[in-house]
């Protein structure tokens, strides 16, 4: 089966809403209207309703970065799944590997996030991925099944066909060091024999597998060539509209 590549940014911390339009703006302009690839741009919570706007009629999806599990309630500075729906989000990164470093995220916490953002329509980015220290004690598959089965309990097969999952190695985010295609392509079909085994063959086979950590438009032709790579999560490259449409336009080279 052929699944569509999808190619998401990941503007994390950055880009006031001013400037968030003005990429959005660029990037409607110029892969708008391209259907062989999904693409999705998750700007920070402050832009997420001006670049609702400028994507509204285009392709470009939109994702948030993050959410609290509960819909309302006492939880100062947090953001629910409701909201987001409200301003047209469609999607939701969860359990970024920073979300899980620097503000303590536990497994735990991030699965009741995902059950949230799927009963609320958001389809959930689950990221997963080892430290540099666990890939070195050889403990990277080990690391990635229990964040990978810990993030999705409880989530039924129905729900799962629109899951996305990313794997992000913490050693290659934002440092320059690309996992090599053949690290990569033998976690991602580790996650999907992991999926296979929770969900069966049919549903694995739709679930978009994504590679993150310092994606370029260098490295990403022979990364998405990979049988189980089904697209990036960008972070970096996908804060220029020059280099991310660049990734767009391998993605769609090879789909
Ligand atoms: P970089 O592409 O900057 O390495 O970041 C990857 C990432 O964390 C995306 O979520």
């Amino acid at each position: 089966m052929t699944r569509k590549k999808l190619i998401a940014g990941n503007w994390k911390m950055n880009k006031t809403s001013a400037d968030a339009v003005s990429l959005a703006r660029d990037l409607v302009a110029a892969v708008g209207t391209a259907p062989e690839v999904e693409v999705v741009i998750c700007p920070p919570f402050t832009a997420l309703e001006a670049v609702a706007k400028v994507v509204d009629g285009s392709l470009i999806k939109l994702g948030a970065q993050n959410m609290h599990y509960e819909a309302s309630g006492a939880f100062t500075g947090e953001v629910s799944a409701p909201m987001l729906r409200a301003i047209f989000t469609t999607h939701v990164i969860l359990g970024h590997s920073e979300r899980r470093t620097l503000f303590g995220e536990t497994d735990e916490l991030v699965n009741k996030k995902v059950l949230s953002a799927l009963k609320n329509q958001l389809k959930p980015i689950l990221c997963v991925g080892e430290s540099l220290a666990e890939r070195e004690a050889g403990s990277t598959l080990k690391v990635v099944q229990t964040q990978t089965e810990r993030g999705l309990e409880g989530v039924s097969k129905e729900q799962a066909s629109t899951l996305v999952v990313a794997y992000e190695p913490v050693w290659a985010i934002g440092t320059g060091k690309v996992a090599t295609t053949e690290q990569a392509q033998e976690v991602h079909a580790f996650i999907r024999g992991l999926l296979t085994k929770h969900y069966g063959e049919a549903i694995s086979q739709k679930v978009r597998i994504l590679y993150g950590g310092s994606m370029k438009p260098a490295n990403a032709p022979e990364l998405l060539a990979q049988k189980d790579i089904d697209g990036g999560l960008i972070g970096g490259a996908s804060l220029e509209a020059r280099s991310f449409v660049e990734l767009i336009k391998a993605a769609a080279a090879i789909a």
